[in-house]
């Protein structure tokens, strides 16, 4: 299958070129911002008709939640008018797409996590502009897989745990929030599923997370841990101690429901950390 992959130099980005290339038979382009600015409509609909993919992952996004409070404008070019212009692009040619979507797209307000087809109420800029994505895919390409994740972990690059991991190894103080409950995912995981959901062809939204919700503390608690940092303290916080621009959900865990129908699901979110340091401890002693 030809293959071309948008934000490859992202946490999911460089995992979908990982895994893809280690499972062999597809042509892939990989396209960092370097290479294809998401924004460009003209750009987009020229490398999409050059390259010729059966499917676009559409991982780019501006990611940053509290850039994206301060620039909400440019939180709209890049996830919702930028996800367009890709899904129009696909449309053009034929191409399917996975669009990459959030957690966040729910309030946080809920005493269950969320099924694939409740309803939206985002609450931030960051949240507001991906749940305008969704919607614009929809609208423009009816061959769209929205995969909705949360709390992305991966090797390298810049996520929660290589913050927290980093904050250990230097010595320096680390306050985690106690009041924000979500799933947090596997980079490997979410893109073995999101492989796996491509061979469908069943188009609709899906919720891939790993399985169970944690607060932040709990997950920074049990990373240290994992990594033997047992004895570095993280102090409780509560999201009111901490001002910032962005104001994450407060509850918004996923269930994948309909993934799951498919035989597609993702494991608990304990293994995956401890199969994540299990693999970042055999690459530091190479
Ligand atoms: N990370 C999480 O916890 C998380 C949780 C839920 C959902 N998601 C979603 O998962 C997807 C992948 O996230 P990620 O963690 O891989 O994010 P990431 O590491 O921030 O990667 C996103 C990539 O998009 C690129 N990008 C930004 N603006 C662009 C533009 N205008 N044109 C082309 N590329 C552009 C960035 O390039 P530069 O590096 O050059 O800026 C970056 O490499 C996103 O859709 C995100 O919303 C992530």
């Amino acid at each position: 299958m030809r293959i071309l992959i948008t934000g490859a130099g992202g946490n999911v980005g460089r995992e979908l070129q990982r895994q893809i290339t280690e499972l062999g038979g597809h042509t892939i382009s990989a396209l960092t911002q370097a290479d294809l600015d998401i924004t460009d409509f003209e750009q987009v609909r020229r490398q999409i008709a050059q390259q010729q993919p059966e499917v676009v992952i559409h991982s780019a996004a501006m990611t940053a939640v509290d850039q994206c409070a301060q620039e909400p404008d440019q939180a709209l070019r890049v996830n919702a008018y930028g996800a367009q212009n890709v899904a129009l692009g696909c449309a053009e040619i034929g191409a399917a797409m996975l669009h990459i979507s959030t957690n966040e797209v729910f309030s946080g307000e809920s005493n269950r996590a969320f099924l694939e087809y409740d309803v939206c109420n985002p609450i931030n800029a960051y949240a507001y502009s991906k749940w305008v994505g969704e919607q614009m895919v929809r609208e423009a390409l009816t061959a769209h897989y929205i995969v909705r994740t949360s709390w992305v972990f991966a090797h390298g690059g810049n996520n929660f745990v290589q913050k927290i991991l980093a904050a250990a190894a230097a010595g320096r103080a680390i306050s985690v929030v106690v009041d924000e409950v979500a799933c947090p995912t596997y980079a490997d995981d979410l893109v073995e599923a999101s492989i796996k959901l491509i061979a469908t062809k069943r188009y609709g939204t899906y919720h891939f997370a790993n399985d169970g919700a944690v607060s932040r503390y709990d997950f920074a608690r049990y990373v240290l841990d994992s990594f033997g940092y047992t004895d570095t303290p993280i102090t409780r916080i509560v999201k009111a101690q901490w001002q910032r621009p962005s104001k994450p959900p407060t509850y918004s865990a996923l269930r994948n429901f309909v993934g799951a129908q498919m035989g597609i699901s993702l494991r608990d979110w304990k293994q995956a950390v401890v199969a994540f340091a299990e693999k970042e401890c055999k690459s530091a002693e190479h």
